[in-house]
């Protein structure tokens, strides 16, 4: 087949997902020198301006396969876990579509974490020592080997919820016995124990085209999240109240993070006969030995798929034609592409529902998001339009606001000074975004 990442034809591009990090992807294809139209699936109001939007579920393949073959798509860049862990990427790739974003068998290092611990432990990537649970006496027994916190995972996707710490043994074998119950259908029906990792959390980013070796990845700048709701990193896990990227790293660890982590996981997918073309995402655990004075990087998890909101920090940065580096991927031949780099700081602050991650209201008209020239992107995520074509709130996590500068100060001053400006009933936000960087 001939390169289409190396001609000068235009494509048309659909993006499958509808949150912020599907509006970064969007906005930032439709630059690209490939981009002919830009459709998406489901999408949201944000994306509809620079989108064609179709109202189809994304992890419905023949649905999927028929819009490409309809509107003449011939590249589909995958936005979330679900349709990668169901198969819409094969289903693709069999009806002839290039497709960013792996086959059900890569998409199993998200799809199942038990999965993933067994591929770490087969191919020596460094990650906290695990035990697999089916059974009570089983998550007992693991628990009792360990010292608190103990940190028990749900083994299958359980959009963000399946992740749980607990300082108290009887309160986490509870936790073991409500995941067996059905507290999680059936993503609780398998359990990893883990050890607790100290340290610091990174996201990085590598984009793979399957060729399995040194030549065949390209990492965007790393970037960290906020998971906790409240500032200083207090209160439940959320899906990320915010983002910074480039993060500041001792020196050598985004060596240490490719020798390490990325080049053993690539020579796992070889040898496995894993042919991964797409963003392999490394939640990673970055700790000081003291004594040898060096940074030890270990796993936290797998993702396949970019991160959100990393993913609206990462790619304004990235200085090369994102569309070319992605449909590279699809095409198996990122070795065509010249390695731009990036530049730049950004930082994002995500607006969320009064109660998210608990309970919230929906349906709350928005105002302040149109006729700023404060120069930082909004991006849509938790929205819909209402009765009168007004923007109105419909998820936990309704906004990403993103400020860019040479420096910290300046993105994180415009990320917060646009953030101000937007109001809904309830909106919160943390204050305290980047705070590691000074
Ligand atoms: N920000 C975390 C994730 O995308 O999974």
């Amino acid at each position: 087949m001939n390169s289409l990442s190396g001609n000068s034809n235009k494509i048309n591009i659909l993006i499958l997902g509808g949150g912020g990090r599907e509006h970064c992807l969007a906005e930032t294809l439709s630059r690209s020198s490939i981009a002919g139209e830009i459709h998406c699936a489901p999408g949201n109001p944000g994306i509809g301006r620079i989108a064609e939007l179709h109202n189809i579920d994304p992890c419905d393949a023949s649905a999927v396969v028929d819009l490409c073959a309809s509107r003449r798509i011939s590249f589909v860049v995958v936005g979330p876990e679900a349709p990668l862990v169901s198969g819409v990427s094969d289903a693709l790739r069999r009806s002839g579509t290039l497709v960013f974003g792996p086959g059900t068998d890569g998409a199993r290092l998200e799809g199942s974490k038990a999965f993933a611990k067994k591929f770490m432990a087969r191919h020596g990537v460094p990650t906290a020592r695990f035990d697999i649970c089916h059974d009570i006496g089983q998550c007992r027994d693991a628990l009792v080997s360990r010292k608190s916190p103990y940190v028990i995972k749900a083994d299958g996707l359980a959009s963000g919820k399946g992740v749980f710490l607990s300082d108290d043994v009887g309160e986490a074998e509870r936790i073991c016995g409500e995941l067996f119950a059905g507290s999680l259908g059936e993503a609780g029906r398998t359990i990893v124990i883990e050890d607790f990792s100290h340290g610091r959390e990174l996201t990085v980013f590598a984009l793979t085209d399957g060729g399995g070796g040194v030549k065949s990845f390209r990492l965007l700048e790393p970037s960290r999240d906020h998971k906790r709701v409240f500032d200083g990193d207090m209160g439940p896990n959320t899906g990320g109240m915010g983002a910074y990227a480039p993060v500041n790293l001792p020196a050598g660890a985004m060596g240490k993070v490719v020798h390490d982590v990325l080049l053993p996981t690539l020579e796992g997918f070889r040898s496995e006969g894993i042919d991964y073309r797409g963003v392999l995402y490394m939640g990673l655990m970055l700790d000081q030995d003291e004594r040898a004075s060096e940074t030890m990087v270990s796993v936290v998890e797998y993702n396949v798929r970019f991160g959100d909101p990393e993913t609206q920090v990462v790619l304004p940065l990235y200085a090369g034609d994102l569309g070319r580096l992605l449909l590279a991927c699809a095409e198996g031949d990122i070795g065509a592409i010249d390695d731009s780099g990036s530049s730049g700081c950004a930082l994002c602050v995500v607006l969320a529902s009064g109660g998210y991650p608990g309970e919230f209201k929906k349906d709350l008209p928005i105002s302040g998001i149109d006729g700023d020239k404060s120069g930082a992107s909004i991006y849509h995520a938790g929205t819909k339009y209402g009765p009168n074509g007004e923007v109105v709130t419909s998820g936990g996590r309704v906004l990403s606001v993103v400020g860019l500068g040479d420096s910290f100060d300046e993105a994180r001053r415009v990320a917060y000074e646009r953030a101000a400006g937007i109001k809904f009933d309830g909106v919160h936000y943390r204050k305290d975004i980047g705070w590691s960087e000074g």
